[in-house]
């Protein structure tokens, strides 16, 4: 099976991609796949990348980043006629790539997580791993997110959506009450969200968000613990499949889990808990959540849904991620590992799934 790994990309998040992509050019089977891997640099060119894991990782603290000088340039072409999506290597002739059989990209944020990415391989008629271009669509905004959810029956906490060059009202404040964290609609690794203690930082907070995307959605802070579940597409067709739960908890004073927590600090200013400590019953309500999410947005292969729990053991959710992080400190693959899935089988089940 040929398979297109496809990482960087033009969103804040490219340095993730590339190093939740090691993590899976790591795990796929040689025996089992050829893999072509594609890298896309933060401006957008496709380039043939190297596939070696080593050079996508985090490297005193710096994250790695593809660039024109990464690799020959590919020319992409979509042609379902011909088969599909064909990756062109032009230095050796047409079809020195040949097509593939399905693309996994392991993109997160815009172009690549949202249904943009998708659509051009629907385009092409090429299976992909993941959601479809609705779904990732749906799951990127934060504002749908929540009314799809909603509608469903699934808690979620109080927020107001500021489009273009809107502010909140005093009524919108008082109903939210402080903190409250601000944030681009679409985005993820938490870039571009300020937590905002005083409403003098308000104003600050909606321009920084803003440079990422001119919706800006303003959520009362839920104050509870950040608990997370992994879904899976049932097999042949069956109900998605929930993991266990993981819980994310700050240490050392680190306020919340912000991009540094995530990645940079984690070593430091994270603790994880897999399997999370709740009570069995609160454990399996995170999970039907999470599952009916999934369904509630047309979800396909995978996401991670990410919510909060009071200390009452209310549960609401936060957000979908239908290409969750991949990286060494990233909690959908370890969750999975936990629930007896390890990285390389769940890899394996995500292409297979692709491919049905
Ligand atoms: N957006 C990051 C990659 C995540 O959800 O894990
Ligand atoms: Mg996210």
């Amino acid at each position: 099976t040929r398979v297109a790994i496809v990482f960087g990309g033009r969103s804040p998040e490219h340095g993730i991609s590339c190093v939740s992509a090691g993590s899976v050019l790591d795990a796929l089977d040689p025996d089992e796949f050829e893999v072509v891997p594609v890298g896309i640099t933060r401006r957008g060119q496709w380039v043939l990348a190297s596939g070696d894991p080593s050079q996508l990782a985090i490297q005193d603290r710096k994250l790695p980043e593809i660039t024109s000088s990464s690799g020959a340039e590919l020319v992409l072409r979509a042609d379902p006629a011909a088969g599909g999506l064909m990756v062109l290597d032009p230095t050796q002739g047409p079809r020195a790539l040949a097509d593939v059989d399905v693309v996994f990209p392991v993109l997160h944020g815009a172009y690549g997580e949202d249904g943009t990415i998708q659509g051009m391989l629907e385009m092409a008629d090429i299976p992909y791993v993941g959601a479809n271009v609705f779904a990732s669509a749906a799951a990127m905004d934060k504002e749908f997110t929540k009314k799809l959810c909603v509608a469903e029956g699934i808690p979620v906490g109080p927020y107001v959506v500021l489009r273009n060059g809107m502010t909140m009202t005093e009524e919108d404040k008082e109903r939210l009450g402080l903190p409250v964290f601000v944030k681009p609609s679409r985005a993820g690794s938490s870039f571009g969200i300020t937590k905002v203690d005083d409403w003098s930082q308000l104003d600050a907070a909606v321009a920084t968000a803003r440079e990422i995307d001119t919706k800006v959605l303003v959520e009362g802070a839920v104050v509870g613990r950040e608990i997370e579940c992994g879904v899976l597409e049932g097999e042949a067709g069956g109900a998605p499949e929930a993991s266990v739960l993981a819980e994310v908890r700050m240490i050392g004073g680190h306020d919340w889990y912000d991009f540094e927590a995530k990645y940079i600090y984690a070593d430091e200013v994270c603790e994880y808990d897999v399997p999370a400590n709740l009570p069995e019953r609160v454990t399996r309500q995170v999970q039907e959540y999470a599952a009916r999410a999934f369904t509630a947005l047309d979800c396909s292969g995978l996401a991670r849904v990410d919510f909060f729990v009071t200390p009452e053991l209310d549960v609401y959710l936060n957000e979908i991620n239908t290409m969750p992080g991949f990286t060494p400190t990233s909690m959908f693959p370890r969750m999975w590992a936990a629930s007896g899935l390890e990285y390389p089988k769940l890899v394996n089940r995500l292409i297979r799934t692709a491919l049905r």
